[in-house]
């Protein structure tokens, strides 16, 4: 299951994302926002990352104007990595190495286009573990010293 969730800046991009996720069967829990309309980004990116860090949804999406907000936001969540990617190498690495559970996306920033083939493969691409455990760790050591 995977968490998706937006602000206004990030809604279309999210529909868009929603789509495809219908078409490949790919199931999902959209916790908004569900409009245009105006919204604060921190609300989504806590709402996401509470669903990922709690287990409820393994991964998790947050797309506002720029994916910076939400991304902090989501980032304030104990045992959430967020990343912001605007490109396939970085989706692919920030899984491979960081352990990425959140995938930040720009939705005034990136096409639809770019944004999808993100998405595929920050989904589809696995942890390596060994040195980078350790590595990722030590995020959670700096979590527990100071969240
Ligand atoms: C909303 O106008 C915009 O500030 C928000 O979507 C996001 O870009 C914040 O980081």
């Amino acid at each position: 299951m995977i968490a998706i969730g937006s602000d206004h800046g990030g809604f279309a991009l999210k529909q868009e994302i929603i789509k495809h996720f219908d078409e490949n069967g790919t199931k999902y829990k959209d916790f908004g926002t569900y409009s245009e309309e105006s919204c604060d980004y921190p609300v989504y990116g806590e709402l996401v990352g509470k669903a990922v860090a709690s287990g409820e949804c393994e991964l998790g999406i947050v797309i506002c104007g720029t994916g910076i907000g939400i991304s902090i936001a989501a980032n304030k969540i104990k045992g959430v990595r967020a990343a912001l990617c605007g490109d396939c190498y970085s989706a692919e690495y920030t899984r491979r190495h960081n352990n990425a559970n959140v995938l930040a996306l720009g939705g005034r920033v990136i096409g639809p286009g770019l944004a999808l083939k993100i998405v595929d493969i920050f989904l589809n691409t696995e942890f390596e573990g060994g040195r980078h455990a350790r590595r990722v760790d030590l995020i959670s050591d700096i979590e527990a010293k100071n969240m």
